[in-house]
């Protein structure tokens, strides 16, 4: 996952930020879907590594991530942002793990729960 997510970053369009994360989600089906940053002039319109990374699995018809890692390029941790925690909630579940790293390799992994706790999800519209 750590391979993919550094590839991802590679291709990260950062040009305004000229910070470059790369993500990879690994789902329920052991397969992987990567992503990067992708930024706009119009700033607000950027799109974080991870929601790419859920584009692009979703695009291959699957839904449900074990396991997603982050990467940028910084000696502190790179944590998701609050509007990527609840797009990766959207495909959790409790035994979820969010990879957190640095940019040597994974610093810390926790759950969805942790992450966002008191969550509101897509049970709550059924
Ligand atoms: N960024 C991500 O891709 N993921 C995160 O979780 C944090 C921030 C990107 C968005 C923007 O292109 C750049 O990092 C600086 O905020």
């Amino acid at each position: 996952m750590l391979d993919f997510a550094k590839n991802a970053r590679e291709k990260a369009h950062a040009p305004y930020s000229k910070f470059h994360v790369g993500a990879c989600i690994k789902t329920r089906n052991s397969n992987y879907y990567s992503g990067c940053n992708v930024e706009n002039a119009s700033y607000g319109l950027t799109q974080c590594a991870e929601g790419t990374a859920i584009c692009n699995m979703v695009l291959q018809g699957e839904t449900q991530i074990a396991e997603i890692l982050v990467i940028g390029n910084t000696i502190e941790m790179l944590s998701p942002c609050g509007s990527c925690r609840q797009k990766i909630r959207e495909f959790a579940n409790a035994d979820t793990l969010i990879h957190m790293c640095n940019k040597d390799g994974i610093k810390k992994t926790v759950t969805i729960i942790e992450l966002l706790p008191d969550s509101f999800g897509p049970e709550f519209l059924n």
